[in-house]
This record gives structure tokens, sequence and C-alpha cells, in this order.
């Protein structure tokens, strides 16, 4: 079959959400890794917690409680200044070293990202990496008020991008979004950045990959 498009999920795969340690670490010494993961990890699953309660919240407040989450939990009470600090280095984040290149290699293919991030906070990363012209969309489940894995996010792509999902290359490092894209019927590739593992959902990435790099043969 083939890729029309290829849509990449953004944090974790595209955007490293690791690069504000350096970050966390000035503004919380000593508790820069520690924040760096359990901000990560609770931002995700009360992203999940506010789908099944019906109450969602936009991912820049999710994020921002996570990390106040994240900071109480190190017995630190976050000032206003330093979890701005911290919520603005989301604005910045550094993308994985192969992003740009792989996106240019990838021109001839429609490419989007789908993701739980809305829109001020993923489009100003975006464009400070650069990568407005590498990308024919932004597409945020902000519009719909629904998380991933839900399959009316995926289903965006499909709507908006006028694409049939047999056509779709969905590519992601995070676990749960393999799972979730597969389960909506794309083919799926996993990017198995360092530590990752796959989650025991009954669902196996149709490849799995270590690099954005190795995408291209899956798509020539
Ligand atoms: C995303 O970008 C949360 O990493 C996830 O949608």
């Amino acid at each position: 079959m083939q890729t029309h498009a290829v849509i990449f999920d953004a944090y974790g795969t595209l955007f490293d959400v690791t690069s504000v340690q350096q970050q966390t670490e000035e503004t919380f010494p000593g508790h820069g890794d520690a924040i760096t993961e359990l901000w990560r990890r609770k931002q995700l699953e009360y992203t999940w917690l506010r789908a099944l309660m019906n109450r969602y919240k936009p991912f820049s407040q999710v994020t921002r409680d996570a990390l106040v989450y994240a900071a109480k939990s190190r017995g630190l009470t976050p000032e206003a200044q330093q979890i701005q600090t911290l919520m603005a280095a989301y604005l910045t984040l550094h993308t994985f070293p192969e992003v740009t290149s792989v996106l240019a290699q990838l021109s001839n293919k429609r490419r989007a990202i789908l993701t739980n991030g809305d829109l001020p906070l993923i489009e100003p990363a975006v464009r400070a990496a650069g990568l407005e012209n590498a990308l024919d969309a932004v597409l945020s489940v902000d519009s719909i008020q629904l998380y991933k894995p839900s399959p009316q996010a995926y289903a965006l792509v499909t709507s908006q991008l006028k694409v049939r999902a047999e056509h779709v290359l969905f590519v992601s490092s995070n676990p749960f979004d393999v799972v979730g894209a597969t389960n909506f019927g794309f083919r799926v590739a996993w990017v198995k950045r360092a530590g990752g593992q796959m989650d025991e959902l009954d669902t196996a990435p149709a490849h799995t990959v270590e690099t954005l790099t190795e995408l291209l043969p899956l798509v020539a």
C-alpha cells in the first residue's frame, strides 16, 4: 500500500521533552532529573484521567499542573516565576538531531504533526525549531477536546488531510500512541528512543525503528 502521508507525534518523537532538564535543574537545583521525569509522566497521566472524567483541559494547562505536582513531590513550593520559566522552556524544546533532515527528505509526502498539545504550546516550538515549512499541517486534539489515544483524535488526520487511513504512516515514540494509532487503523512505526518499552496492550507496531532516518525506506 502506498504511503501518501507521514504523520508525527510531537513530544518525545520530534521534540525531546528531556531537553528541559538543564532549565529544570537551574530552576530547582538538585531536582532536575527527578522533576523532568515526573513532569512528563504526570502530564500524560493527567490527560488520560481527565479523559475518563470528561474534564478536558488544554495540554498546556495539564502540563503546568503536572509541573506543579512534580515540584511538590520533591518537597518544594514552586513560585509562579519558576513555573513560568519552565513553561517557557517547553516552547523551545530541542528537536532530535535527525528531525530536520528526515522531514526534508520526505517532501514528496504530506507531512504533519498530530499532537495532544494545544496550538499555543506546539506552534511556538515548531517555529523555534524552524519546522513550519517542513510540515503541511499541525493538527491538535484541542479542536475536539479529546486526547490521543481516543480514535476520534486520530480521525483528525483522515478528516483534515483528506487521506485514507491505509495511506498513512503514523510515527510515534510513545507506546500509548503507537497502540492508539494502530488501533485506529494506521500503519505505525514506533521510534524506540532510549529506554523505550512497548506496552502490554495486545498490539504490536508494524515497524520498530531507532531513529526517524530508518523511516525513509519504509515509505520509498
Ligand atoms: C503528543 O505530542 C503527548 O507526546 C504526545 O501528542
